[in-house]
């Protein structure tokens, strides 16, 4: 970060201090409060980090007035449309287009790592089968670091490059055994010829009994859906990841920590919980009743897959994921599909309530993804695990983006202390 000549000026306690002022490429200028609390002895609070820049990073630019996003400049909607997730793999952690050849030698290499330690099966073993896969997810993530050691120093800039190879590679293995473990049936093997959503779909839903055929439209419609997953910027994962890597953990333990923050319902489990609002909902007649309690102030039930903390325009990844709906839905011909039915017509009802339209609430990501992969036979406690098999080339991208910043430090936040003060242990028989 060069110089800044802009500044701001705060006053403290009657001091006044003069603070740098950053400019973007896009977006709005950033004041630097790095040297705040060492010259005026005072935080700045914002929970939640409505507020506060928490890096600077060149991968992905979201635009939430406008319903834009960018990744490495170039817009979601055309990477959706015209290029496939491993060239948006590419991009996100290298900053460019790949030219063919790059493309052809970075997709050899993900093919090439698709294969989990053979031991770890045993790992898969060990849980409950009733157990959700993104606990397996997070168990199995958390746990590559015993498996692969040679990549797990992180001031080596090759075992970096390995360890992102592989997260990127092996996580389509990964959730597919979860789902195997989960339903009981064999595991299956990547195969190499296939590309990568192909692969995907195979090691979920080929049995060794019958030949599975991988259908290219479902595949190119999951490839798309891993697409429109793949990084958005700083958002509650991906600050975990980079907050877990600030103390210099390895990057399966980082990633792992991601995959459980993005469990949370307010977060990448909104997918499952909005199909199942969706199921609960059941039929048109009923959504008044759901938009009304969505309302209540003394009801904690929310339209899940509304809302977002940065767009308060249309998500542009909803817009592709609805057309991306129909198109699957058309082609599996199931007509009439009564969840797409009521999910159309519940965005309509919310987006003509003044509630809705006044809070800036519309349909985000998570409001269509769930229909088509559950169209595509997946069981909604899969929804999360595909989002942060997507996600992981977003998590990685940014933590090497971090760890080679010169800059990178700890990540530590301070507080607004409201607790006892200063006073003195009492003994049990006098409390
Ligand atoms: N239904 C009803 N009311 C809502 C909703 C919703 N889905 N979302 C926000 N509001 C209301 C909220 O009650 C609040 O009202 P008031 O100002 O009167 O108190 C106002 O809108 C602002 O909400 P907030 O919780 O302060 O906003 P936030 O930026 O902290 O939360 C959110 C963003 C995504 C967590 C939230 O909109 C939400 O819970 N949505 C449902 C869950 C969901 O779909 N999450 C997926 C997000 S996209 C994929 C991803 O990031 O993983």
């Amino acid at each position: 970060m060069t110089e800044s000549p802009k500044t701001a000026t705060l006053t403290v306690h009657g001091d006044t201090y003069e603070l740098p002022v950053h400019s973007p490429t896009a977006g709005p200028d950033v004041i630097d409060i790095r040297k705040l609390y060492g010259q005026a002895g005072v935080f700045t609070y914002d929970p939640g980090f409505t507020s506060t820049a928490s890096c600077d990073s060149t991968i992905t630019y979201i635009d939430g007035e406008k319903g834009e996003l960018l990744h490495r400049g170039y817009p979601i909607d055309q990477l959706a449309e015209k290029s496939h997730f491993l060239e948006v793999c590419y991009l996100l952690l290298y900053g460019e287009l790949p030219a063919a050849k790059d493309l052809e030698t970075f997709e050899t290499t993900i093919t090439r790592h698709t294969m989990l330690h053979e031991q770890m099966q045993y790992f898969y073993r060990g849980f409950r089968r009733d157990a959700h896969p993104m606990a397996i997810m997070v168990g199995v993530v958390g746990a590559m670091s015993a498996f692969y050691h040679d990549s797990t120093d992180i001031s080596d800039p090759r075992q970096r490059e390995v360890a992102s190879h592989r997260l990127i590679a092996k996580m389509p293995t990964i959730a597919a055994w979860a789902y195997k473990y989960h339903t009981g049936q064999p595991f299956v093997y990547p195969r190499n010829d296939l590309d990568y959503a192909s692969n995907f779909l195979r090691m979920c839903f080929s049995v060794p009994a019958e030949d599975y055929e991988v259908n290219p439209i479902l595949s190119r419609a999951m490839d798309r859906i891993f697409t429109l997953h793949a990084d958005h910027e700083q958002n509650a994962s991906t600050s975990t990841v980079r907050l877990a890597s600030s103390s210099g953990a390895n990057p399966f333990a980082c990633i792992a920590a991601g995959i459980a923050c993005l469990w949370g319902p307010a977060h990448g489990g909104a997918n499952q919980a909005c199909l199942e609002m969706l199921e609960e909902i059941g039929s048109v007649d009923r959504i008044p009743e759901y938009i009304a309690r969505a309302k209540d102030k003394n009801d904690p039930f929310r339209l899940m897959g509304f809302g977002h903390r940065v767009y308060k325009n249309f998500d542009p990844r909803a817009k592709v994921m609805k057309q991306s709906a129909d198109e699957v839905l058309d082609l599996l011909g199931i007509e009439d599909n009564p969840k797409l039915q009521v999910a159309k017509e519940l965005e309509r009802e919310a987006l003509e309530d003044p509630y809705f339209t006044e809070k800036k609430l519309f349909p985000n990501v998570d409001f269509y993804s769930g229909i088509i992969l559950e169209a595509m036979g997946f069981p909604t406690s899969m929804f999360t695990p595909i989002f942060a098999l997507s996600r992981t080339v977003g998590w990685v991208s940014q933590w090497k983006e971090m760890i080679a910043d010169p800059q990178n430090k700890i990540g530590r936040p301070r507080q607004l202390y409201l607790g006892e003060t200063l006073r003195d242990y009492v003994d049990i028989e006098n409390r």
